[in-house]
C-alpha cells in the first residue's frame, strides 16, 4: 500500500510551496515533503476536501484564505521554540549588550527591543525577564517596550494568553518562575509583571513598509525566521532590520540563520556562540 504522504500530486506540493513563499518568504525544504505531504492529507480529510489538489484552491482565495494560510504554517511546524533557547547568547545580551545599550540610553531612560518571529512568546518573555535582571531596581523609573510580532495569528493568541504547561517550562530557572510566572492549573501563567512589558502584533517581516511604523529598536531578536527563508526574503528581511536598528544596536539571530546579503549591512560582536550582529558604521 502506497504511503499516504505519497499521494499528493507533484503540482499541489509545488503550489503549497509557491503559497508558503510568496505569503512568508519561507522556502520549505524539499526533506520535508512526506512529512508536510501528511498533515497536508489530515487537513484534506478534516475540511472534506476531495484531495491536495482542492485544497490548493481553498488556500487561493475565499474569507478562509487568512486563516488558511495560518493552518498551512502550524502544519510546516516551523514554530518551534523555548524559553532559554541558546543561553550562552541570553547571558551575552544580559551582561554585554544591555549594560551598554543601558548606560548609552540613561538620560532618556528607554528601551526598546524586538522579538521578531517570536512564535508562543518564549523568547519575548525571556526578553523581558532579562531586561529585569538588567535594570534591578531601576525599571520603574524605565520606559521598557519589548515588541514581539509574528506571522501566524494562533501563535500569537498562545503567547499573549501567557500560559504555559509544566513541560513548556522545564528550562525555566526556578527562580524566575517563582518571580514571573504562577500556577495556573497544569502549567503556569506569565505574572503581570512580565506581561505588561510586552506587546504581542501581528507582522509579517516580508512587509517592509509596516515595519517603518513599528517604530526603532536598541536590541532586535529575529532567531530562527531566517533560517526558513529563501535567499531572497532573507536578504530583504536582513534589510528590513538593519533599518530598523538603532546604529548603535544589536541584532541576535539564531545558530542557523545566515545573515548573508548582510555583510555589509552588519559586522559580528561577542564571538561565534553569541551571534550577535551590530551595524556597520
Ligand atoms: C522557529 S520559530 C522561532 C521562534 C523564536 N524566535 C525562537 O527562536 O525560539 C519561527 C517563527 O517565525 C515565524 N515566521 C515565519 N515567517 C515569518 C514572516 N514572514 N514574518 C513573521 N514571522 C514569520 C513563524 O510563524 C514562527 O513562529
Amino acid at each position: 500500500m502506497k504511503h499516504e504522504a505519497q499521494v499528493i500530486a507533484d503540482d499541489a506540493y509545488d503550489e503549497i510551496c509557491g503559497t508558503m513563499r510568496d505569503h512568508a518568504g519561507i522556502e520549505l525544504e524539499r526533506t520535508r515533503r512526506f512529512a508536510l505531504g501528511a498533515r497536508v492529507q489530515r487537513r484534506v480529510r478534516e475540511l472534506g476536501l476531495g484531495d491536495a489538489t482542492q485544497y490548493c484552491a481553498y488556500l487561493r482565495m475565499g474569507p478562509q484564505r487568512v486563516h488558511e494560510l495560518d493552518e498551512l504554517l502550524r502544519l510546516a511546524s516551523i514554530g518551534e521554540t523555548s524559553f532559554g533557547r541558546y543561553p550562552l547568547q541570553l547571558e551575552f545580551l544580559e551582561r554585554a549588550v544591555l549594560p551598554r545599550v543601558i548606560e548609552a540610553n540613561r538620560r532618556e531612560r528607554r528601551l526598546r527591543l524586538w522579538s521578531a518571529g517570536c512564535a508562543t512568546g518564549q523568547e519575548a518573555y525571556d526578553l523581558a525577564m532579562i531586561v529585569h535582571r538588567a535594570l534591578g531596581v531601576r525599571i520603574d523609573d524605565w520606559d521598557v517596550r519589548i515588541l514581539a510580532t509574528d506571522i501566524n495569528a494562533g501563535a500569537l493568541a498562545r503567547a499573549e494568553a501567557g500560559w504555559y504547561s509544566r513541560d513548556e517550562l522545564r528550562d525555566l530557572h526556578p527562580d524566575d518562575h517563582d518571580r514571573f510566572f504562577s500556577i495556573d492549573g497544569a502549567g503556569s501563567r506569565v505574572r503581570e509583571t512580565l506581561g505588561n512589558m510586552v506587546a504581542f502584533r501581528a507582522h509579517n517581516l516580508r512587509d517592509a513598509m509596516a515595519a517603518r511604523r513599528l517604530g526603532r529598536f536598541d536590541v532586535i531578536c529575529c532567531r530562527n525566521v531566517l533560517c526558513h527563508f529563501g535567499a531572497r526574503a532573507r536578504e530583504d528581511a536582513v534589510g528590513v532590520v538593519r533599518d530598523r536598528l538603532e546604529d548603535e544596536g544589536v541584532l541576535l539571530v539564531g545558530h542557523r540563520d545566515p545573515v548573508d546579503h548582510g555583510e555589509r549591512l552588519f559586522e559580528p560582536i561577542g564571538g561565534a556562540p553569541t551571534r550577535a550582529w551590530t551595524p556597520v558604521r
